[in-house]
C-alpha cells in the first residue's frame, strides 16, 4: 500500500471515459481503489473520510457532484454551498489521486425524468425518508451510478448520515455490489455541533443554539444508560428541550441499531433526530451501548 502523501491538489476529471481510463491502469496494476463520494463543501468531517480512505487503499478517489435527484421540492437544491476551488486545495495535503466533479449532464444525459432508479423501499421512507420526499431514493441512485462509474474496493461515508449508511450498506448487500462499506465517525466541533457542509448557512448565534442537539441526544443515552426503558417518554422531553432551544425539531427518536423500534431486551441502541433551525435543517445521532450497564 502506497504511503506516499503529496501536497499536490489532486487532478480533476469532469468525464466518465476519463475516469475510467485512469481506474483502468491503476486496476491493471493491481492498485486497491478506496472512493469518498461527496456533495463538496469540504469540512473535517469529510477530510476524515478521507483520510481514512488514505489509510485503506492505494488510491484514493474523491467526487464532488451536487445531485438534484436528492433535494425534495422546496429544498435548498440551488442555494447548496458550491467550491469547487477551495475543495480541491483542502483535499491537496490528503494525497487524493483523483478528483471527480461531473456534471449533471455527464451522470444524467438523458435528464432527470425518467432515469433508472436505485431505492431501498421500508428503510427510506422512515425517520428524514418521512421529511425529505424522495431523498434516499435519490441518494441511492446516485451511489449505485457512482459505484458503477468508479468500482471501487471500498467506499467511505460518515456515521453523521446514519440512516443514509444504513440504506447504503443494505443497496450493496441486496445487489452484491463487490464493495467494502466503512462507515467513519462524526466529527463534531468543541460544542458537540455536528460538523455538517449546512452549517454555514447559521449565524454565531444559531450555532450555539444548534449545539443544544447534541446535548439532547447525550441527555436521551444518559437516561437509556439508567436504565429507563420509557422510549416515548425520553423522545418527548428531548422534543421538548428542543422546541424550548427554539429549534423545531421534526423527530427524536430511540431505534435499534438496524432501525427497528426498540425492546425491552435492546442493549445497542442509536437516538437519530432532525431539527431545523430557521431554514437549516440539521441532523444528528448517537449510538448507545447498554450492554454490560
Ligand atoms: O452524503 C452525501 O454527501 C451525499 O448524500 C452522497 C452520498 C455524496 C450522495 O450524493
Amino acid at each position: 500500500m502506497s504511503s506516499i502523501v503529496s501536497a499536490a491538489e489532486p487532478p480533476v476529471v469532469g468525464d466518465i471515459a476519463g475516469l475510467r481510463r485512469q481506474l483502468d491502469a491503476w486496476r491493471r496494476g493491481g492498485q486497491r481503489i478506496a472512493f469518498v463520494p461527496t456533495m463538496g463543501s469540504l469540512h473535517e468531517g469529510h477530510l476524515a473520510l478521507v483520510s481514512e480512505a488514505r489509510r485503506r487503499a492505494d488510491r484514493v478517489v474523491v467526487s464532488i457532484f451536487v445531485n438534484p435527484l436528492q433535494f425534495a421540492a422546496g429544498e435548498d437544491f440551488s442555494a447548496y454551498p458550491r467550491s469547487l476551488e477551495a475543495d480541491r486545495s483542502r483535499l491537496a495535503p490528503l494525497g487524493v489521486d483523483l478528483l471527480f466533479a461531473p456534471s449533471e449532464q455527464e451522470l444524467y444525459p438523458r435528464g432527470r425524468e425518467g432515469l433508472t432508479q436505485v431505492i431501498v423501499p421500508g428503510l427510506s421512507g422512515q425517520l428524514c425518508g418521512a421529511w425529505r420526499d424522495g431523498h434516499f431514493e435519490g441518494v441511492t441512485t446516485v451511489v449505485s451510478l457512482l459505484f458503477h462509474v468508479v468500482q471501487p474496493d471500498i467506499a467511505v461515508f460518515g456515521e453523521k448520515d446514519y440512516q443514509q449508511l444504513a440504506i447504503i450498506r443494505r443497496m450493496v448487500s441486496d445487489l452484491h455490489f463487490p464493495v467494502e462499506v466503512v462507515g467513519v465517525p462524526t466529527a463534531r466541533e468543541a460544542s458537540g455541533l455536528a460538523l455538517s457542509s449546512r452549517n454555514a448557512f447559521l449565524s454565531p448565534a444559531q450555532r450555539k443554539q444548534a449545539a443544544r442537539i447534541h446535548q439532547a441526544l447525550q441527555a436521551a443515552a444518559r437516561a437509556l444508560q439508567d436504565g429507563r426503558r420509557d422510549f416515548s417518554a425520553i423522545e418527548e422531553q428531548a422534543l421538548q428541550e428542543l422546541r424550548a432551544a427554539g429549534l423545531e425539531p421534526q423527530f427524536f427518536e430511540i431505534r435499534q441499531t438496524d432501525l427497528r423500534p426498540p425492546d425491552d431486551a435492546t442493549q445497542q441502541f442509536v437516538i437519530l433526530t432532525a431539527a431545523r433551525l430557521g431554514s437549516t435543517r440539521l441532523i444528528d445521532n448517537l449510538s448507545v451501548n447498554c450492554a454490560g450497564a
